[in-house]
């Protein structure tokens, strides 16, 4: 097992979009270029969702056309549905993420849809991206544990995360939406996802509702999974997921990964300075906890 690990930079889209304080278009764009600094090379820029149900995604289209694009650096972004995909294709964005919930009650919450209608709007939009040559990524929630239904079957996690896969999405995020899983649950259900569909097609997206994230993040290590989504400074949440913390920090996924003797190409200095920009020039209130270290740190140089 190579011990190369793949981060997703989801900050500027599942951070931003369950922060009171909405950032502007320039503000955006300039988390997003300091993120690239920093090294990040898959980055989630936004959404195109409805701008009523997620108001801080608004201008999402301005910020793709005010990005640079360079080779090897993928801007990725989230749509629930063919409207969103059209958005997408307008705003010129290659890499989509489609989303949807391992139960019923979180995705009617979420996309005000059932788990069918939400498959069959997927397999359109899927169908879509790929005429128009997009990579997908795919993303289910809640898959260990629901804030409306509790404990949540694994056997279901398996079943829609194969159906979307066999959409074309390039590798599926198993979410741990509200932070419910503990290590026991994500190292039994990363062992039952790489089984089924081998480690280039499973990603992890924790947060850190219960501090569990990083032990949660070690075990899936140990199991063999090697993508994962942070979001710098441990922003964010999901505003359809009652008690969602924000997601697990980059920055502390990163520090993890480099006392394990992991391979990752982001430069630790240059990612804390997007999380303390957010905290100290922004006023964000943020969810990491290597930040503080990092800043004693630079302070006692
Ligand atoms: P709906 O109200 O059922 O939509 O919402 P509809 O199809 O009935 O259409 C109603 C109106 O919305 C129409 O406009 C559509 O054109 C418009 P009207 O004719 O009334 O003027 N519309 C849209 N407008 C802009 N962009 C669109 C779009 N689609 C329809 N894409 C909808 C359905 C999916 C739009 C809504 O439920 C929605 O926007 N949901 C998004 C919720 C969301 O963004 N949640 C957070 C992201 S998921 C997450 O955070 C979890 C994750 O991080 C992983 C994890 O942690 O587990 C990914
Ligand atoms: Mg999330």
């Amino acid at each position: 097992m190579n011990d190369e690990v793949r981060f997703i930079e989801v900050g500027p889209r599942d951070g931003l979009q369950n922060e009171e304080q909405i950032l502007d278009v320039a503000e955006r764009i300039e988390m997003i270029e300091s993120l690239v600094e920093a090294g990040a090379r898959d980055i989630e820029i936004g959404s195109f969702v409805h701008p009523r149900w997620v108001p801080q995604m608004k201008g999402t289209d301005e910020v793709a056309r005010g990005l640079e694009h360079q080779e090897g650096l993928r801007y990725w972004a989230l749509v629930p549905n063919l409207k969103g995909l059209e958005r997408a294709v307008a705003a010129g964005v290659d890499h989509v993420a489609i989303f949807m919930s391992a139960t019923e009650a979180h995705n009617q919450s979420n996309l005000n849809r059932s788990i069918t209608e939400s498959l069959q709007a997927l397999e359109e939009t899927a169908r879509q991206a790929r005429a128009e040559s997009m990579t997908i990524r795919a993303y289910l929630s809640v898959v260990f544990g629901c804030p409306f239904e509790g404990e949540v079957d694994f056997d279901v996690v398996l079943d829609i995360g194969e159906k979307l896969l066999d959409m074309g999405a390039e590798h599926l995020s198993l979410g741990d939406t509200i932070g419910a899983g503990g290590p026991r649950e994500i190292r039994n259900g990363c062992r039952r996802a790489l089984d089924k569909f081998g480690a280039k097609k499973v990603a992890l997206h924790l947060h850190d509702t219960q501090g569990l994230a990083l032990a949660n993040a070690l075990v899936a290590y140990e199991e063999g999974i090697r993508l994962f989504d942070g979001a710098v400074g441990g922003m964010g949440g999901c505003p359809y997921a009652p008690g969602a913390a924000g997601n697990v920090a980059s920055e502390d996924l990163l520090n993890l990964f480099e006392h394990l003797g992991a391979s990752c190409d982001l430069d630790m200095d240059r990612l804390c300075r997007v999380a303390q920009w957010l905290q100290e020039e922004k006023g964000f209130c943020l969810g990491g906890r290597y930040l503080d270290y990092w800043r004693a740190n630079q302070e006692s140089d």
